[in-house]
């Protein structure tokens, strides 16, 4: 298995330019096949999620080109099989949002429930009761989902999201933008990549009204046609490289980026005595003008709020700052393996076993042999790594090749040390 070592690595210093979203391009992707058209998807993310949800639009009877780099064109003139592969989607758990633009598209969709994983049970409740409400019958064997939709098709309908959850909000707008009347989503989830999602489907001839609101409104329209759309930036990428800046006390230059999307992350490392300022030029992350930190509270919450996918890189950033941080974890239930992680390297942080972290900062850390235990907690890993006295070797990268496209080439441009070896 591939390893990544790590060496302590002063400031970093540059720019950077950041990719499409990852979590918006696999709901595009997915919402694809809506249409019997052709769609092309500019600014895709080299990535293994990218190319897994690529395999699965295949088997399904999608025919996609490469036209250049990062320049996907998907066309699904006829759908072959409703039944997505089981070992494709075991690999990744988005694939499951393929469920509602194949059951909108077709009447009928299979696909594997995606299941536990390391951050948590995550369910998919919220999803199939989207379905439900859109007339759909739901049957699930052997952990397989099947679900139908009635013999006239779905049906607009009224759905309450217990909790605004990312998937389960894009799963069922992209099930009833085919579906006869009138849909209203509430409490959906807010996430720029809903806005995306629905800016694409509107430009394939939907009507959707509302997203990035916790209302989202979708009227049922008879078929979708092609379209062409650009990828939102990954606000978490960026988020990344800010934080990147902010452990080493560097400078970088953050391209392609919406500062509106990183607000949360902006304002908490101001808190902490990072310089953050948009310019022309894309945003500037100033770090090396003050060489103490302090420490900051944070807790994750559904967009606007602190995003929980910037929890632990940031919570690498406040080993390094001056006094007690406390970082509260409400969107995932298990979202603190990378404390152990961490702490194997020198930091001082508790958990009493609840969704509350306490970070004595102001550590020196020491390189360690240490885990990806997810995609995020592995760029986390790095983080510190950069950091840290000697060399930090890091197993299970594969996790934080699934979601940063050109990691280790990114961040040697901007003086990391970094290496992959073979292991
Ligand atoms: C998406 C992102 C992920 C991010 C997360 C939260 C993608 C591909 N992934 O994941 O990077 O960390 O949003 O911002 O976009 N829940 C239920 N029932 C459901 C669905 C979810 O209880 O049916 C719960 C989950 O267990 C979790 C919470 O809701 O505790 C948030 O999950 P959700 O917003 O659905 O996250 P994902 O869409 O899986």
């Amino acid at each position: 298995m591939a390893k990544f070592l790590v060496q302590k690595s002063g400031p970093l210093n540059g720019e950077v330019i950041i990719s499409g979203a990852k979590n918006a391009v696999l709901p595009l992707m997915a919402a694809a096949i809506l249409a019997e058209e052709e769609c092309v998807i500019r600014d895709v993310p080299d990535l293994r999620d990218v190319a897994v949800m690529k395999e699965i639009l295949r088997s399904l009877g999608s025919e996609i080109d490469e036209m250049e780099e990062s320049v996907l064109k998907i066309n699904t003139p006829v759908v072959k099989s409703n039944e997505a592969d089981y070992e494709l989607v075991s690999r990744m758990r988005a694939s499951f949002l393929i469920m509602g633009p194949l059951l909108a598209r077709t009447g009928s969709a299979k696909v594997y429930s995606p299941g536990g994983c390391s951050i948590g049970k995550r369910p998919i409740d919220l999803h199939l009761k989207g379905f439900r409400a859109l007339g759909a019958s739901v049957v699930i064997e052997d952990n397989f989902i099947e679900a139908k939709a009635g013999e006239g098709g779905l049906i607009g309908a009224d759905v309450y999201l217990d909790f605004p959850s990312v998937g389960a909000t894009e799963n069922i707008m992209t099930a009833a933008v085919l579906a006869k009347g009138t849909t209203y989503i509430e409490n959906a989830a807010k996430e720029p990549e809903i806005v995306d999602l629905a800016n694409f489907l509107n430009k394939m001839g939907a009507r959707i009204k509302g997203a990035g609101t916790d209302i989202i409104k979708i009227e049922g329209v008879e078929q979708l046609r092609g379209a062409s759309h650009t990828v939102v930036p990954d606000r978490i990428e960026a988020g990344t490289y800010m934080l990147a800046a902010a452990i080493t006390r560097g400078q970088i230059l953050i391209k392609n980026i919406v500062p509106d999307h990183v607000k949360p992350i902006t304002a908490k490392l101001r808190e902490c005595g990072v310089r953050v300022e948009m310019t022309d030029e894309g945003m500037y992350v100033i770090a090396n003008e003050n060489p103490h930190m302090v420490a900051t509270d944070i807790k994750t919450l559904p967009y606007p709020g602190f995003p929980t996918d910037i929890q632990s890189p940031f919570m690498a950033f406040l080993t390094t700052a001056e006094g007690e941080s406390t970082v509260i974890e409400t969107v995932f239930e298990n979202r603190f393996m990378h404390v152990a992680e961490l702490n194997r390297m020198g930091a001082n942080i508790k958990t009493d076993g609840s969704n509350k972290a306490i970070i004595k900062g102001g550590r020196t850390l020491e390189g360690a042999q240490v885990i990806a235990t997810d995609l995020r907690a592995g760029a986390a890993m790095v983080l510190a790594g950069l950091v840290a006295e000697g060399t930090t070797e890091i197993a299970e990268i594969y996790h934080i090749e699934r979601g940063y496209e050109k990691f280790i080439e990114k961040f040697k441009a901007l003086g990391a040390t970094i290496l992959k070896i073979d292991g």
